[in-house]
This record gives C-alpha cells, sequence and structure tokens, in this order.
C-alpha cells in the first residue's frame, strides 16, 4: 500500500550525496582515531601530547596549533585526533569557505567553549577576514592547517 511522505522519512540520497557519504565515512575509519595509533613524526606527536596532557591537567582548551606540510602529511588527521583526544566536537571548514567576516563570526559564535575548529587551507582565508579576525579575541581553540 502506499503511503504519504510524512516530514520524519528520510529523503532519498541522490548518487553524488550517497558516494559522498560513503567517502567520508571511509574516509573517518581510515584514520587513526588516537594519538597512540598515529605512525611517525614522532617530535610533533610529542608536542601535541605535551599540549593536551597540560591543558587536559589544567582543565582549559588546547592553545590555537598551526598544522603544516604537503598533502598527505597527516594534518587533517592530527586535527580529528585533537578533537578525539581532548573529548571534544570538532568543527571543520576551509580558508575559501569563509568569504565575509561574518562566515567567520558565525561560526566562532555557534562553538560552545572547548570546541575545536579546523581550518583546512586557512592560506586561502581572504586577506580580509584574516585582518577582521585578528582584531578580535575569541575564546576557542583553533586547529588549521
Ligand atoms: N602518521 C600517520 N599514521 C597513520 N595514517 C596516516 C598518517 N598520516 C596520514 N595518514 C593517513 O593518510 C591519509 C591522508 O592523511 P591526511 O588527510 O590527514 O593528510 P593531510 O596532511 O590533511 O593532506 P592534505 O594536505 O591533502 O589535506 C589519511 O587516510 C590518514 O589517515
Ligand atoms: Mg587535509
Amino acid at each position: 500500500m502506499a503511503r504519504k511522505d510524512s516530514p520524519d522519512d528520510p529523503q532519498p540520497l541522490d548518487g553524488k550525496e550517497a558516494a559522498s557519504r560513503a567517502n567520508r565515512s571511509l574516509d573517518a575509519a581510515l584514520r587513526p582515531p588516537k594519538l597512540d595509533d598515529f605512525v611517525g613524526q614522532q617530535r610533533t606527536v610529542e608536542r601535541l601530547r605535551v599540549m593536551i596532557g597540560a591543558a587536559r591537567r589544567e582543565g582549559r582548551t588546547l592553545d590555537h596549533i598551526l598544522l603544516h606540510g604537503p598533502p598527505g602529511l597527516g594534518k587533517t588527521t592530527l586535527a580529528m585526533i585533537l578533537a578525539e583526544e581532548m573529548g571534544r566536537p570538532i568543527r571543520v571548514t576551509s580558508g575559501p569557505v569563509v568569504e565575509k567576516a561574518s562566515d567567520l563570526a558565525g561560526l566562532l559564535t555557534s562553538l560552545q567553549e572547548g570546541d575545536l575548529l579546523f581550518i583546512d587551507e586557512i592560506h586561502r582565508i581572504p586577506k580580509t577576514v584574516e585582518e577582521s579576525s585578528s582584531t578580535r579575541r575569541w575564546r576557542t581553540s583553533a586547529s588549521t592547517s
């Protein structure tokens, strides 16, 4: 028997959206979830471990962290690990997506204290947004690459 669509029914996914969701979950499954699972990069891992330990002990958020390096080095993975280790949610955005200062302000005000904000490709953030945000003080941790 045919039934009426209710607002609670999940919308069918088109092929592109379904593929993108599958890729995201595969991506998440492949990334090491904890610092202990992260292979190599010992100096970076040790520094991050110290920062996480200090923040946890003192009951405060992580400082801003800039991760840089060539593609595939593990920057995004480390950002996800930081959130996992701190037991806090992470919001992900990207430099080119933040077109106006109000985009960044909207993102920042939607965070709870201690949430992580990962700005991928932060070098591509427009200069005007960069200058406007550097004149304000934000209380959340931002991890960037
Ligand atoms: N040290 C590592 N240990 C285990 N897996 C790793 C490590 N570094 C990277 N990977 C894996 O390699 C893949 C690419 O890593 P990731 O996406 O974090 O790189 P990236 O530095 O963010 O690259 P890009 O600059 O292209 O965004 C991921 O599947 C990640 O889980
Ligand atoms: Mg990345």
